[in-house]
């Protein structure tokens, strides 16, 4: 089988990259970014990395017609980004779905669409179904910007589907592990690193207790490969995440005592991380029955397990 995966080249796309390849598949990877998480990869005669922009019609639509199934993982992924530019989350997010999913019709291929449980917004009623309400706060606050992009492509996703449109949709619930960001960029994980690295507090937005579900990759990648390739999946949305709740002043804490860390811990105003306005979320947490009723899915690895290996990762590079 023929695979695309736009944003192959990122944390997430080079882990299904490696994936779909041992499975016997041939895989193509679209991405702006040169070939760094997937350099292992690039001698294999069943892998093609293309460098280049999928906002790009004239680069993207050949690839969507030689393959059989897409994955459009492509996007903008970092908080501090959907505050600082929102515009550039909108033009992926949202314009470069519309481009995947309009060629994925004309082609008539399957579209494996990367959302995230960022569309429940913060709704206070966890943990969260897939049909459960999306509580969103002001078009004035721009980290709107994300959820509501990936919303969109999901009703996409679904108005397409009404027409025979192959479709599934996955809700990703903080997926970390080797690979995720570059050391002091992207998600909370790999800025905590930083600090701990140099030595320096390590700063966590205030107030310190909201909390998030890590999921270890592995995990994540078993159920996306299941849901991209069981016939039951199709027309249909899953979260997949753990149901372990961790505050961010845990998580600090424990990358402190894993990595044998001096740095000290401190809470910051969000003002400082993510500019005025910032509308955190609190609890975010999956109920992940359909994954395991349709797909037999399950996590398995603990915070602590999977924690070690990241930090031996980022260590040792
Ligand atoms: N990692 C998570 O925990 C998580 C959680 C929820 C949702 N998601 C979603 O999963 C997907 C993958 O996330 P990730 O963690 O791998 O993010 P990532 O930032 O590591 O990967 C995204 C990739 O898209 C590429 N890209 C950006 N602009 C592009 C363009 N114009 N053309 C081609 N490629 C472009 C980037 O270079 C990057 O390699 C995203 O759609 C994200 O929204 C991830």
């Amino acid at each position: 089988m023929k695979i695309l995966i736009t944003g192959g080249g990122g944390f997430v796309g080079s882990y299904l990259c490696e994936a779909e390849l041992a499975a016997g598949n041939k895989v193509v990877a679209l991405d702006i970014a040169p070939p760094v998480k997937v350099k292992e990869l690039l001698a294999n005669p069943n892998f093609k990395y293309v460098q280049g922009d999928m906002l790009e019609e004239a680069t993207l639509e050949p690839l969507v017609a030689e393959t059989d199934l897409l994955y459009h993982l492509a996007a903008i992924a970092d908080p501090q980004v959907y505050c600082e530019n929102p515009l550039k989350v909108l033009r992926l997010d949202l314009e470069a779905t519309q481009l995947a999913l309009k060629l994925a019709v004309r082609y008539n291929k399957k579209f494996i669409f990367s959302s995230t449980s960022e569309i429940y917004g913060k709704n206070p009623k966890v943990p969260w179904k897939e049909d459960d309400d999306r509580v969103l706060g002001s078009t004035h606050y721009p980290r709107w910007s994300y959820s509501s992009s990936k919303a969109i492509g999901e009703h996409y996703c679904f108005a397409y589907g009404r027409n025979n449109f192959k479709f599934v949709i996955l809700r990703f619930f903080n997926f970390y592990g080797p690979k995720l960001d570059f050391v002091g960029q992207g998600r909370v994980m790999t800025c905590f690193l930083d600090k701990f690295i140099k030595g320096e507090p390590v700063e966590v937005v205030e107030p310190g207790d909201q909390s998030r579900c890590f999921t270890y990759i592995d995990d994540g990648i078993a159920g996306i490969m299941k849901a991209a390739h069981a016939p039951e999946a199709e027309g249909k949305a899953f979260n997949f995440g753990i149901n372990v709740e961790t505050t961010m002043l845990e998580l600090a804490e424990l990358m402190k005592r894993i990595g044998k860390f001096k740095s000290k811990i401190v809470i910051i105003p969000a003002e400082k991380k993510y500019g005025k306005g910032y509308d955190d979320i609190f609890r975010r947490i999956p109920d992940c029955t359909r994954a395991k009723e349709i797909l037999g899915w399950q996590p398995t690895t603990s915070l602590e397990e999977g924690l070690k290996k990241t930090i031996d990762y980022y260590i040792i590079k």
